[in-house]
């Protein structure tokens, strides 16, 4: 059996899950185009799904930062994170980084400031959670096409 190609699989499914979240939420549940509901509404459906999605996303990170680094111990690898010709490799560390801290401390600790401009001023709540998943998605698509392309000889 091929240890490495199993993690690989772990790797990049962790990867489709976390990131086809990600893009739901962005571009179907936050885009201005999907304009079925009343801001209010749009929201709390929004809490209620973003709820369950955060637990998935946080399992989904672990294990796409688990097999990451697993992989790089099978590869003999640690030595890339000094040179420069794998800053593919360093983008997905900085983008898993961004998402741990942002998942595992910012969500929590910011949860409640949200929920009271939610309740004071819900376009601005609106548009804050817009412009932020944007750029997180932003950030995780450029990561994947580095990622795919670096890993496969494309640099
Ligand atoms: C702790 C964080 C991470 C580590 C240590 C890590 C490490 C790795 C390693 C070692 C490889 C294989 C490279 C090779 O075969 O030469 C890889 C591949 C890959 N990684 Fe990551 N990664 C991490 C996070 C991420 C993130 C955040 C994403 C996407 C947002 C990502 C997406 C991918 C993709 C798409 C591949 C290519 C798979 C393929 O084409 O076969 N990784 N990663």
């Amino acid at each position: 059996m091929n240890l490495f190609a199993w993690v690989r699989v772990v790797h990049v499914v962790s990867v489709i899950l976390w990131i086809g979240g990600v893009s739901f939420v962005t571009s179907i549940l936050l885009s201005p185009a999907t304009s079925f509901e009343s801001l209010d509404q749009r929201l709390k459906i929004f809490a209620l799904v973003e709820r369950r999605f955060v637990r998935q996303a946080r399992l989904m990170v672990l294990l796409a930062g688990g097999s990451g680094l697993w992989m790089m111990h099978i590869l003999g690898g640690w030595n890339w994170l000094v040179q420069p010709s794998f800053w593919w490799l360093h983008l997905m560390l900085f983008t898993w980084t961004v998402f741990t801290v942002f998942l595992f401390v910012v969500e929590p600790l910011g949860h409640g400031r949200m929920k009271a401009l939610v309740q004071r001023d819900p376009e601005v709540a609106w548009r804050r959670l817009r412009i932020m998943h944007v750029i997180l998605w932003i950030l995780l698509l450029v990561t994947v096409i580095c990622a795919v392309a670096g890993s496969h000889g494309a640099f």
